[in-house]
């Protein structure tokens, strides 16, 4: 851990730096297990809370480090090329690049295991929420609907391999529906869709309805207008953009967990991670980052309940504070190198974000003077905790009889839905 000076005091900041790295550098052998241009190669992010301190701010350095200690024991095992762990706010970020492909078991297991160990020593030193995003007590073949969130790309690793990795804190995956849609279908946002003719070809987007977890697919730039309508709505969320120009070939991916529906009750929220690809018949970087150059609001914030923007920040200043936010995002560039991660640079931590920031917190002041009243907080049924139909319970005798019989109604109308979606995932 190194120590970085802020203007109040020197404080402790985890710098990620890729782990065959830090082999080298101590001078440690490293297997010879790479991956060369042309052959195909998977980049899997993924995420969990398992703990952090003072409250929901950020993990402890041992956590990282031990989650540190089981990926280089995976190099050595060659079962992953190489690995970062990163954070952002409270949530550990393993990047990790292999030949399993995506939704490998092993692979699967290594985070499962990593966040396990990270999340005891959690426990050992009592700090908050340790375990959060632990749901279950076993592993079982996929750790999707376990608890911690999945970006996963396997791809033909081109001569020079330029990727992104974004993870956001206090949020939901609605967080990066605008900035791929932006990225990747405006021109407005990236030039290179109207001016060169290899990014001119257009994507496709694969769109998940977050609570049937059902996949629908769209083409940009004919359906442009069919992908906002559904990425404008929270209930919907980017799971990957493929290429149109080379077939199939996937150029972003982004979490799609949904932790209240896989828990039935609020467990905290789904802060996501998002892979994106670039340059060369793709978003520039500068095109990908220019999408997070306007903070817009996103559900998250103070008790997941709020709107609030969303802050591009650096790697060094991501601890959410202020009224636990506003939510933040960092984004991590990379060259990959046979495999083995190069950088990484803080892209999102650049002077030409500082003006984003200061209307950030601007915005977050402004939202957070409406106090409970909405949009300060979310409308009712969007809310974490379900605290408030318990409160409108408590108090339902306050109204006349029409009134408790339409929330009959209306829970038991909500029941039915969730029923359904049930039924038709176990005939899946
Ligand atoms: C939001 C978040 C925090 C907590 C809040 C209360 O994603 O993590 O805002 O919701 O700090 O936390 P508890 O209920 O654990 O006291
Ligand atoms: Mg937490
Ligand atoms: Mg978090």
């Amino acid at each position: 851990m190194s120590m970085i000076e802020t203007s109040a005091k020197p404080m402790g900041v985890w710098k990620p730096v890729p782990l065959r790295e830090q082999l080298t550098e101590t001078g440690e052998k490293t297997p010879d297990f790479f991956v060369t241009p042309g052959e195909k190669l998977t980049l899997s992010c993924i995420k969990a809370d398992v703990g952090s301190h003072t409250g929901h701010v950020q993990p402890h350095p041992r956590m990282l480090l031990k989650a540190e200690e089981h990926l280089t024991e995976a190099i050595q095992n060659k079962l992953i090329i190489d690995g970062v762990v990163f954070r952002v706010g409270d949530d550990i970020n393993l990047a990790m690049t292999h030949t399993k492909g995506i939704e490998s078991e092993e692979i699967h297991k290594l985070a499962f295991d990593t966040f396990v160990a990270s999340g005891k020593i959690a426990q050992e030193l009592s700090l908050y929420g340790a375990m959060q995003d632990i749901l279950v007590s076993e592993f079982s073949g996929n750790v999707q609907g376990m608890g911690p969130g999945v970006a996963e790309i396997e791809f033909i690793l081109r001569k020079t391999e330029p990727v992104i990795v974004f993870a956001a804190d206090k949020t939901s995956p609605f967080a990066f529906n605008r900035p791929l849609y932006n990225m990747f279908c405006s021109p407005y946002n990236s030039i290179g869709l109207a001016v060169d003719p290899k990014f001119f070809t257009g994507f496709k987007f694969q769109v998940k309805h977050l609570k049937s977890g059902a996949d629908g697919f769209f083409t940009s730039p004919e359906e442009r207008t069919a992908i906002e309508a559904f990425l404008g709505s929270e209930e919907y969320a980017v799971a990957h953009v493929y290429s149109r120009r080379i077939e199939n070939e996937p150029v972003a991916a982004c979490s799609t967990t949904r932790l209240s529906f896989i828990a039935g009750k609020y467990v905290g929220k789904d802060d996501p991670v998002c892979i994106v690809r670039s340059q060369s018949g793709l978003p520039a970087i500068g095109e990908v980052v220019n999408a997070f150059h306007f903070p817009g609001l996103v559900p998250g914030g103070m008790r997941g309940s709020s709107l609030r923007p969303l802050m591009p920040c650096s790697i060094f200043n991501c601890d959410p504070t202020y009224n636990d936010g506003p939510p933040r995002v960092i984004g991590l560039g990379f060259q990959i190198n046979r495999g083995s991660f190069i950088g990484p640079t803080d892209l999102l931590g650049d002077i030409s974000f500082d003006e984003s920031r200061k209307l950030a917190l601007q915005i977050a002041e402004y939202m957070q003077r409406h106090g409970v009243f909405y949009p300060g907080v979310l409308p009712d049924k969007e809310l974490e905790y379900g605290g408030k139909p318990v409160i409108y319970k408590i108090y339902e005798d306050r109204f006349p009889e029409t009134y408790r019989k339409f929330k009959e109604f209306e829970k038991k109308h909500t029941e039915a839905e969730a029923k359904f979606i049930h039924e038709m995932e176990d005939s899946d």
